[in-house]
C-alpha cells in the first residue's frame, strides 16, 4: 500500500511510522512522499534522512489553488491512503471527496471530547487540564469535510496525572497513545481490515 504523509511540525508521528516501517512491525506500507503545510517543519528533515521524497504544498501561499494543487500531487503519487500526521491544517473539499475514507488523521484528545476548529497541538491538553477531566488519550479516525468528525478507527487512553502540565501530557499521550494507534490503524488499513458501514467503522477479525 502506497501512502502519502502530510506534517506540518515536529514530525513524531511520522518519525513512529518510518521506524516501524524499517523495523517490519508495519508490513506491505510504503511512503511515497511526505508532504509539508510549512518548509520550516522539521518532519521535512526527519523525511530526507530518512530517503524518503518531500513536497512543500502550502494553502498560505497557493490560497485558492490550494485544493487543486493538493489532489494534483495525491493523483500523480497514485497513493492508496494520506495520512494526516501532526497536520494543523485543513485539506480542501475536493481532496477530501475524492479520498473519501481513504484519509485518516491522528487528534491528540478522545474524540468527541477536546476536538474540532482550534483544538490542535498544545490546546486540547490546556483544555484537558483546565476541565479536570481524569483521562484523556488520542484518537484516530478517517477524515470528511468537517474538523476530528469523521468515523473513528481506534482511541487509545492515559490517566491525567494531578501533577500534568500540558506539556508532560502532550508528551506521553504522543508517546503511549499516538505512535502506537496510527501505525496500528494503517497496518489494519494495509491488511483490509477496516470497512465503514453506516459512517461507523468496524474492524474485521
Ligand atoms: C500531535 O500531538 C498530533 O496529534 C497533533 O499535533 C501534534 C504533532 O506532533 N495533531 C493535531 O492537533 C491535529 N488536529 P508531530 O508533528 O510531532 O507528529
Amino acid at each position: 500500500m502506497k501512502i502519502a504523509v502530510f506534517v506540518s511540525g515536529g514530525g513524531t508521528n511520522l518519525q513512529a511510522i518510518m521506524d516501524k516501517i524499517s523495523s517490519g512491525e508495519i508490513r506491505n506500507v510504503e511512503i511515497s512522499e511526505v508532504i509539508a503545510s510549512n518548509d520550516s517543519a522539521f518532519a521535512i528533515v526527519r523525511a530526507t534522512k530518512a530517503g524518503i521524497p518531500t513536497k512543500v504544498i502550502s494553502k498560505k501561499i497557493l490560497g485558492d489553488a490550494y485544493d487543486d494543487a493538493t489532489l494534483e500531487e495525491l493523483d500523480r503519487l497514485g497513493v492508496d491512503l494520506v495520512v494526516l500526521a501532526g497536520f494543523l491544517s485543513m485539506l480542501g473539499p475536493k481532496t477530501v471527496a475524492a479520498y473519501s475514507n481513504r484519509i485518516i488523521n491522528i487528534h491528540p484528545a478522545l474524540i468527541p471530547a477536546f476536538c474540532g476548529k482550534g483544538m490542535y497541538g498544545i490546546r486540547p491538553h490546556e483544555a484537558v487540564l483546565a476541565k479536570g477531566v481524569k483521562v484523556s488519550g488520542a484518537t484516530v479516525h478517517f477524515v470528511n469535510e468537517n474538523y476530528d468528525e469523521g468515523p473513528i478507527i481506534l482511541q487509545k487512553a492515559v490517566d491525567v496525572l494531578p501533577d500534568d502540565t500540558p506539556e508532560t501530557l502532550q508528551k506521553r499521550i504522543m508517546v503511549e497513545c499516538e505512535q502506537v494507534i496510527l501505525p496500528k490503524a494503517i497496518q489494519l488499513i494495509a491488511d483490509g481490515k477496516i470497512e465503514v458501514v453506516n459512517n461507523l467503522v468496524r474492524v474485521k477479525p
